[in-house]
């Protein structure tokens, strides 16, 4: 198991590329805030899978511009000895960890990335400059690393709808691939909070995997059956506070009125488990409006 390389400046990252580029590789990227787990090692190997023996690089940066005043920057955790062992079992060439300094020099950009209307809904609504915090951090590492691929995890799928859509609109020439859920054996999606719930809240954080889970199967009978068979799930428990459950198109617009069988749509729920919060989402295809009346709990 080789470690990767550690770059801290952007002339270390580009000198380690060299090679790659003079040989025609394609280059594969993980943008990370660190605290890594087994869900971004999967990301990891899902960029491996799509350049071959090009290099994977992964940055840890804890982007202060995504970071609203009061949402305690200084206490994300910084793991960087354990970063590097998940990136070397992951077989990871490159880690750029960069300070703030070597990324934002002079402070925060005169130029930025308006994020549009998709960063004001759902995520955008509780965190209203998260979005563009992130764009402008991801846009940013994409110009220093110069991907071909880039992967992230569809846990964060506004972030990755968001991230898709900015390297179209812009024309980024990155292909921007959006990696399976990683979850524990029981459900739960993998995700550095979860480290702030306690055993109790633990069992408790399973309502959103199983409440998602629900609306999968009952999607076959429409929305509305599937809506309500995830809030007949977050019922069964008292402690799980919704702040949002929706039904959206795969790129997080409106459904028409009355889909036909078998369109695609996402469920995405987000809710206070104690005082964390947990966002998850899956993927729902929808079934005929007609079999309605068969739904056996149709509950309101
Ligand atoms: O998902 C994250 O960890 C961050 O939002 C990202 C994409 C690395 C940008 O800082």
């Amino acid at each position: 198991m080789d470690r990767p390389v550690l770059a801290r400046t952007r002339s270390e990252l580009t000198d380690l590329l060299a090679p790659a580029r003079r040989q025609g590789q394609r280059v594969g990227f993980v943008p990370t805030m660190g605290a890594l787990h087994a869900g971004h090692a999967s990301l990891m190997r899902v960029a491996r899978e799509h350049v071959g023996a090009g290099p994977v690089v992964v940055s840890v940066f804890v982007n202060p511009m995504q970071f609203a005043p009061g949402e305690d920057l200084a206490r994300y955790p910084r793991t960087l000895p354990d970063d590097l062992e998940v990136c070397a079992g992951a077989g990871v060439d490159i880690v750029f960890a960069p300070t703030v300094d070597e990324v934002y020099p002079g402070g925060e950009p005169q130029v930025t990335v308006e994020p549009g209307p998709l960063a004001s809904i759902l995520e955008g609504r509780s965190r209203p400059t998260h979005f563009r915090g992130v764009l402008i951090v991801v846009a940013k590492l994409f110009g220093l690393v110069r991907p071909d691929v880039a992967v992230f995890g569809q846990k964060d799928f506004q972030q990755l709808t968001l991230i898709r859509r900015m390297a179209a609109d812009l024309c980024l020439g990155v292909e921007v691939v959006g990696a399976e859920t990683e979850r524990e054996p029981d459900g739960l999606a993998l995700s550095s909070r979860n480290r702030y719930l306690d055993a109790e809240q633990r069992v408790e954080a399973l309502t959103l995997s199983r409440a998602l889970r629900a609306a999968q199967e009952a999607a076959t009978y429409g929305v509305g059956p599937a809506l309500d068979a995830a809030r007949a799930q977050l019922r069964t428990t008292e402690t799980v506070d919704v702040d949002y459950l929706v039904v959206t198109t795969p790129e997080l617009g409106d459904l028409p009125s009355d889909p036909p069988a078998g369109t695609e749509a996402r469920i995405l729920l987000a809710a206070r488990v104690g005082t964390t919060r947990l966002i998850d989402n899956m993927r729902l295809v929808l079934g005929t409006t007609a079999h309605r009346g068969d739904l056996p709990c149709s509950a309101p």
